[in-house]
């Protein structure tokens, strides 16, 4: 097996061929939702979700792609570790090459720095057993959840939206599709930093809020043909008090992906994550007409938040656990 580093956005065909593993990979890696569309792999390898620098490998066999892996090398906090995505083509799998380029990636961690590589794997794929084999240990679990908006009952959704509005005087609602609007992209920067009260897994650190960042991460939104929007619940005093947001891909207009829903820690417990949420859903019946379902992704002991999802009628829950493996490993225990 030859592994060899390619620079995604100067390789489009690297990456195609890392995207094609993927989604082969899909059906069983990531039961029950839509696998990323090429725009946004390709993206995320370029230049992940939040600018971070990437290391991405590709390994060949007698050249034929048989996977590869793609580190997320976080700059900012968190500088003592990396994300891990490691992809073996379905029909290469179960002959070592996982465990090959896992101690290839591990070694490669280590070389820049890192001490801990982490990856998020569903609970019951080939990721989780291969995880478990590696001696990988299970740090955040989490649970993905999905809304059938067909199935929500007529009603419903007026209901929430009056008793959450019970709790919610001197609250007014605003939204902005794409980018960020001027005035609110410091509040923005400071509910990106609220989402530091959600359960995150052990010694991982909070990250640190800017205007710029959040402009930037827009910026990668964009670039990635998400259509992102954002639905804010804004108290009298005009300071921003909640927020929730969600993407739909250009390529998946049915699937929406919740990103962040965070209230301000003065205004907390006038269900305003739910409201906000309400109004999200009012909205996309206008704006995303052809969206069907919403995905989203909450830590198991985030009790308020699997609250509100679940009266919106959120559900099939499918654990994801945070493998965490340190990049040296005692000889012993560590990957074959
Ligand atoms: C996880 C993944 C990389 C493993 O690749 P692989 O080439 O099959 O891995 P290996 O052949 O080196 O497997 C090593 C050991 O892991 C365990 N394992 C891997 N897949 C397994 C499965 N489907 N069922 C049970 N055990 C499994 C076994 O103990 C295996 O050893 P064995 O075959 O001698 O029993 C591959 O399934 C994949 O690409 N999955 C999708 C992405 C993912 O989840 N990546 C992992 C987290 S980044």
């Amino acid at each position: 097996m030859d592994v060899q580093r390619f620079e995604a956005a100067a390789d489009p065909a690297a990456v195609r061929a890392l995207h094609e593993i993927y989604r082969a990979g899909a059906p069983v890696d990531e039961p029950g939702g839509p696998p990323m569309s090429a725009a946004v792999f390709s993206g995320l390898l370029v230049r992940g979700w939040c600018a971070e620098p990437r290391d991405n490998w590709l390994a060949r066999d007698g050249g034929t792609v048989l996977g590869g892996y793609s580190l997320e090398l976080p700059d900012r906090e968190n500088r003592d570790r990396a994300a891990l995505m490691l992809l073996v083509a379905p029909e290469r799998r179960r002959s070592g090459a996982g465990s090959a380029l896992l101690r290839h990636a591990l070694a490669r961690a280590d070389e820049l720095g890192r001490g801990t590589v982490t990856s998020e794997v569903l609970d019951g794929t080939p990721g989780d057993a291969f995880a478990r084999a590696m001696g990988a240990r299970a740090d955040l679990v989490e649970n993905r959840r999905t809304l059938d908006l067909t199935a929500i009952p007529d009603g419903q959704l007026a209901r929430l939206r009056a008793a959450a509005l019970a709790h919610a005087d001197g609250y007014t609602l605003t939204s902005w599709d794409g980018p960020t609007p001027d005035q609110w992209r410091e509040p923005v920067a400071r509910m990106n930093e609220a989402m530091a009260d959600a359960p995150r897994g052990a010694g991982e650190q909070p990250q640190v809020w800017t205007a710029d960042r959040v402009a930037e991460a827009d910026r990668l939104s964009l670039e990635k043909g998400l259509r992102r929007y954002s639905l804010a619940a804004v108290a009298a005093t005009g300071e921003l008090a909640a927020l929730t947001q969600l993407s739909v891909e250009e390529a998946e207009p049915a699937w929406g992906h919740q990103e962040m829903t965070a209230v301000a820690r003065a205004h907390r417990g006038h269900r305003l994550g739910l409201l906000t949420k309400v109004a999200m859903l009012e909205w996309m019946a206008d704006r995303e007409p052809r969206l069907e379902y919403v995905e989203t992704w909450n830590g198991e002991d985030n009790a308020h938040m699997v609250a509100i999802n679940v009266a919106l009628g959120f559900a099939k829950p499918h654990r994801v656990t945070a493998w965490l493996l340190p990049t040296r490993v005692p000889a012993a225990s560590g990957p074959r």
